[in-house]
């Protein structure tokens, strides 16, 4: 969507906050031996205290309130009850909400606990490249440079990039236009970052696979190898300088 009032500004900075807060509260609570269920629904109350519905099962019937993706998963990790948390798990938790008709979707990659497994700087490869991309991100800058330089920043690092995930406009639904904020340089894709304008921009950043597959389960994103993904996500709005970081507020993963 477009900022057009004060009105969808505010709308967007509620549904934001509580998207934020959510996602903060839930990494606070990740503990290892809870299943991934309870963090969920623990995330659920979060969302539903502050009057906002859950994006994944209003939009797509999403079988959770969030996303929690473990170890190997990529993105859309469904919720389970035989899902365990151990110490040292690569874990993601990806946090859409609905609030008076605004949507914001906000995700982040952590490590549960002691870094055992070496995933820490995976993590924060894929924190520094999101934020270097914001920093460049304006009003007529080309999507696809944007995507170039989330590439040549994972290639810097020793990464790659997953190249059929992608970042996305939001704002009066979950995934609108622009349909595709990729994390490469696809020279196919001319569109431009428009001022006022609301977009997701996520990092999908991988130890070798470039490509995630759906499971038989309908949801779940995996890599066929074995790779281990990275993801961060905020909800901006684009101006002529800095990008506006609306889901920024209430977590800072330092
Ligand atoms: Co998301
Ligand atoms: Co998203």
């Amino acid at each position: 969507m477009s900022i057009t009032s004060q009105a969808d500004l505010t709308g967007l900075q509620r549904v934001s906050e509580a998207v934020g807060t959510t996602l903060r509260q839930m990494r606070e609570y990740a503990q290892p031996g809870m299943t991934t269920k309870e963090l969920d629904e623990y995330g659920g109350r979060i969302l539903a205290a502050l009057g906002a519905k859950s994006a994944p099962q209003l939009a797509y019937g999403f079988p959770g309130w969030t996303c929690i993706s473990v170890n190997n998963e990529v993105a859309h990790g469904i919720p389970s009850a035989r899902k365990v948390l151990q110490e040292g798990d690569l874990v993601n938790i990806d946090v859409s909400a609905e609030l008076g008709g605004y949507w914001a979707d906000n995700g982040g990659s952590f490590v549960l606990g002691t870094d055992i497994h070496q995933h820490q700087p995976l993590v924060d490869a894929s924190r520094h490249i999101l934020r270097t991309a914001l920093s460049r991100i304006r009003g007529g800058v080309r999507i696809a440079d944007i995507g170039g330089l989330i590439e040549a920043e994972a290639r810097k690092a020793g990464f790659r990039v997953i190249k059929n995930l992608v970042g996305h406009g939001v704002g009066r639904s979950l995934h609108e236009e622009p349909s595709e904020i990729p994390c490469y340089y696809d020279r196919h894709n001319l569109k431009r970052f428009k001022k006022n304008s609301v977009v997701a921009v996520e990092t999908f950043i991988s130890t070798r696979a470039t490509l995630a597959h759906q499971l038989s389960d309908g949801w779940t994103l995996t890599t066929k190898d074995g790779s281990f993904v990275a993801q961060h996500e905020h909800t901006v709005v684009i101006t002529d300088g800095q990008p506006l970081i609306l889901t920024e507020a209430n977590h800072i993963w330092e």
